[in-house]
């Protein structure tokens, strides 16, 4: 992948991406969704990419889908559609577009092209990864079926195409305790993430989870003492966690949901102080939509998810490369996986 200023170079020569007051003023009405966390100065600077990749956008018949870790420029300047992994994975299914440019990490991606074989699935970088699917292969998979003979393996959605095909039935974080739950059998197998699946264990104490021993190096940071201590000098602080975190960071939380389930407790909800316990574009991207929220505390950047940025989406789009391939018989098996996930959770109304 080229450098962020090699790749500017490359677009100067065809776009005018000179910062420009004039237009940030045009495209105020974007602007006012992000005016609190992203200064004037900087929207003069992203105007000009906006503008450009939304209307290549029109020309190539392209659809954006972005993850709620995206940055607000992102987030609101260039995405059709924004969520969780589940709401993309559903979404990648509906849209009509030849195209499809994920702003998310590559996982999403593939995802996408499993669940669309015919639309051209773009990754701005391809160095996007995610230490979840990083943490297991298709082997671990084997490895896992041959400990717990019989049991059903349930992979999170941060996984590799060959690891969704190498399993039953996929899960996000917003439907993981109803897919395990839903399961015949007694001793359910989830992989990759310990954390998550340790939380879906507490919720559904019925059945025996047992699990593959990744984590998320942004979740797995943070500790159940920093939220005790932080919580003894801002009692008044609403905590709210995503799954990928330690069970006793969750158990010290008020709510724990996937990233959208984060956004709608905290729009509905509307505590006066939250701490959101995850990556940091979350608060961000509804900083300007809920303003009577103080959003304090630490939070963690996802350093895969940084590296989209609108230099290279603008790239990607122009050039086309970036084109996310997944050979037809994994995509064929993996596709399975991800569908009874979908089907699943429509069916419990999820
Ligand atoms: P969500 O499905 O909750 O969006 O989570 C995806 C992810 O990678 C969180 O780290
Ligand atoms: Fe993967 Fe964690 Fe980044 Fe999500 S936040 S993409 S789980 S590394």
């Amino acid at each position: 992948m080229l450098d962020q200023t090699t790749l500017r170079a490359k677009l100067d020569q065809k776009y005018d991406l000179a910062p420009s007051p004039e237009l940030a003023e045009e495209m105020s009405e974007i602007y006012a969704r992000m005016s609190r966390v992203v200064t004037p100065a900087d929207w003069a600077i992203y105007a000009p990419y906006v503008k450009a990749i939304n209307t290549l956008k029109k020309e190539r018949n392209a659809v954006i889908l972005g993850h709620n870790y995206m940055t607000p420029q992102i987030y609101h300047g260039i995405s059709d559609f924004v969520g969780d992994s589940l709401q993309l994975a559903i979404k990648a299914t509906e849209v009509e577009a030849d195209v499809i440019v994920q702003c998310g990490v590559h996982f999403m991606a593939e995802t996408s092209k499993i669940l669309s074989p015919q639309k051209t699935v773009l990754m701005p970088d391809m160095d996007a990864g995610c230490s979840l699917a990083e943490s297991i292969t298709a082997k671990g998979i084997e490895e896992m079926r041959a400990k717990y003979p019989g049991a059903p393996v349930v992979s999170y959605v941060n996984t590799t195409a060959e690891v969704k095909a190498a399993s039953d039935i996929c899960c996000t974080s917003s439907n993981a305790a109803q897919i395990v739950a839903a399961q015949e059998s007694h001793t359910v197998i989830m992989t990759p993430d310990q954390y998550l699946a340790q939380n879906v264990a507490n919720e559904v104490p019925q059945k025996n989870v047992v699990w593959w021993e990744g984590s998320c190096i942004v979740h797995e940071q943070f500790t159940a003492q920093d939220l005790r201590e932080f919580r003894e000098w801002n009692p008044a602080t609403r905590m709210i966690a995503h799954p990928e975190c330690p069970p006793d960071v969750v158990a010290e939380a008020d709510f724990s949901g996937s990233t959208s389930g984060i956004i709608n407790y905290v729009t509905q909800e509307k505590p006066e102080k939250a701490l959101l316990i995850t990556e940091c574009s979350m608060a961000s991207n509804i900083s300007d939509e809920v303003p009577e929220v103080e959003f304090v505390g630490p939070c963690n950047m996802c350093p895969y998810m940084k590296k989209i940025t609108l230099e290279n989406v603008l790239y990607s789009l122009d050039t086309m490369t970036g084109q996310v391939e997944v050979d037809a018989a994994v995509a064929e098996k993996a596709r399975l996986s991800v569908q009874r996930m979908i089907d699943l959770s429509r069916k419990l109304g999820l």
